[in-house]
């Protein structure tokens, strides 16, 4: 049974093995997946390695010897959307008070970009950090460290690399003094981020509605996790909230996207707070 995914199965069939299995996994609601796109993409992934219908069924329906594949999968169906700066005030929020609040009890001040993409949002808040320039700024440059972490090993690998180019959508509330001060310019329209902030930015792979954390418990300071959790089903989304609860140090902060409803979470320690205009989750205890 050759020839392109989108010959081989009902649509219906082919999308309900694909969208049970990305749900059970890694928490994503159905309203979340385009049908057309998904059917798109999937053709197309499943083209590329030239796997066969009964591989991409077997992945679906998550057989224990194809795992990896569902992985793969969740990165070539995921919504990347992101750019540098996004949310703004949110950031300037985290580096500004957040952080100098977090490193007069600590030494160290531990950021998790949760769901971070290509690595833009982790960036952002190194140069925002930097952008804060002497005393208490130059503070908080030196004492932060930001991880990244994504279900998209292809976004990862991009983070990593820290490559971007001008000519897509990750540059569109970036000018160009900004651009010039924390970017090298490769040629052919690519700028790369500068060794000093790529050296402070750590990406990992991680399922945020997976069992297992990068993080021992009570050791962040700030989460973001924006613009994530509005893909997700209730129950994704509790199991995310459960694992950054727990992630993070007694007096921490959870900021989700701008557009996103944040309710007190009681029974996770988190309470629903509102410093300088913006809305932050802040763990008890
Ligand atoms: C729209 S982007 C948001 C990027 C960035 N946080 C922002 O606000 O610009 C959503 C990201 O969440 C990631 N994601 C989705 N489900 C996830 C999960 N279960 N665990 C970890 N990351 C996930 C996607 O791969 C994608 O890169």
């Amino acid at each position: 049974m050759k020839g392109p995914v989108s010959q081989q199965l009902s649509v219906g069939n082919r999308l309900r093995c694909l969208l049970q299995a990305l749900q059970a996994e890694f928490g994503w609601s159905q309203e979340s997946l385009n049908p057309a796109v998904v059917d798109k993409k999937l053709a197309r992934w499943a083209a590329s390695r030239g796997i066969d219908l009964q591989e991409l069924v077997a992945a679906a329906l998550g057989h224990d010897s194809v795992r990896p594949t569902l992985w793969e999968l969740a990165g070539a169906l995921s919504v990347n959307e992101t750019y540098f700066f996004r949310g703004r005030h949110q950031l300037e929020w985290v580096v500004r008070e957040a952080v100098p609040e977090r490193l007069r009890s600590r030494n160290r001040a531990v950021l998790w970009s949760a769901g971070c993409s290509s690595g833009e949002e982790v960036y952002s808040l190194l140069f925002l950090a930097a952008e804060e320039g002497t005393g208490s700024g130059e503070e908080v440059f030196e004492k932060m460290v930001v991880f990244g972490t994504d279900v998209d090993e292809c976004a990862l690998e991009r983070a990593q690399q820290g490559v971007y180019s001008e000519r897509s959508f990750t540059f569109r509330a970036t000018d160009r003094a900004v651009l010039k001060r924390f970017f090298e310019p490769l040629g052919g329209g690519l700028h790369r981020v500068k060794e000093e902030y790529r050296g402070r930015a750590f990406f990992v792979r991680d399922n945020l509605a997976g069992a297992e954390s990068p993080f021992l418990p009570g050791t962040v300071d700030v989460c973001l996790c924006r613009n994530v959790l509005y893909y997700m089903t209730a129950d994704g989304r509790r199991k995310a909230l459960r694992k950054i609860a727990r992630a993070l140090a007694a007096g921490g902060y959870l900021l989700l996207g701008e557009r996103e409803v944040v309710e007190e979470q009681p029974e996770l320690g988190l309470q629903l707070l509102n410093s300088g205009g913006v809305t932050v989750l802040r763990k008890g205890g």
